[in-house]
């Protein structure tokens, strides 16, 4: 049996993803206070890559991985060619607008906008028809308003903690996130036997809370 690939988004998405994999049986010894990217079960032939999350569709389209797990954000901010298979009810958070307290729209004004994520934020504007001027940012983007280069932020909220200690508010809510799983093309079509006992494995292991 050949090994399947899983790239995961390090951080929080790899942890829930490792602990749902280990209550199925699998070992992952050395995955807690390690500084390594690979980590091997022998038993059932998976393998798990570690990766910056905007990288795992990267990874996942050009066959590096068979498949992988990242966060629907940055699915919706990346765009590539890869089969989105199932929506595994972690990591959840939404996208929101939000801006200072006392912030005030003035009409005709066209709105900049900071974010991490560009391309979320264009199409939401454009759909309602809203001029707006995005300013690319690569974290701590709840700063921009208070500093004052930015009137409002589109971001991921999960606590709501950021905004609240930094006095901002939720404005909108554009959608829902969670962590999904991808295919690459190729492989689900060569593995897709192994892809859906995976599948199946998070399945049997979803809380309450996972179910969307
Ligand atoms: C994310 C996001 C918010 C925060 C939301 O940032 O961009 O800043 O988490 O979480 P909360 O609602 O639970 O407070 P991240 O921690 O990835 O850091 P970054 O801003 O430096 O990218």
């Amino acid at each position: 049996m050949d090994y399947i690939t899983i790239a995961v988004a390090k951080g929080r998405i790899a942890n829930i993803t490792i602990k749902k994999l280990e209550e199925n049986g699998l070992i992952f010894s050395d995955f807690k206070n390690s500084r390594k990217l690979i980590f091997e079960d022998d038993n059932s032939k998976i393998k798990i890559i570690l990766v910056k999350a905007d990288d795992v569709p990267i990874y996942v389209e050009y066959g590096a991985a068979d498949i992988g797990i990242v966060g629907k954000d940055t699915l919706l901010e990346t765009d590539c060619d890869v089969y989105e298979i199932f929506d595994l009810g972690y990591g959840k958070c939404r996208f929101a607008i939000a801006s200072l307290k006392d912030f005030e729209y003035k009409k005709g004004k066209k709105l900049r906008v900071a974010t991490k994520y560009p391309n979320v934020a264009k199409d939401y504007f454009n759909k309602k028809k809203e001029p707006v001027e995005i300013l690319k940012l690569n974290g701590s983007v709840e700063l921009a308003p208070i500093v004052g280069i930015s009137d409002v932020i589109v971001d991921i909220v999960e606590t709501g903690t950021t905004l609240k200690e930094n006095g901002l508010v939720i404005l909108e809510e554009i959608c829902p996130v969670s962590a999904r799983l991808i295919s690459n093309k190729a492989s689900y079509k060569s593995k897709s036997d192994r892809i859906y006992e995976i599948v199946d494995c998070f399945r049997r292991h979803m809380n309450e809370n996972d179910i969307c």
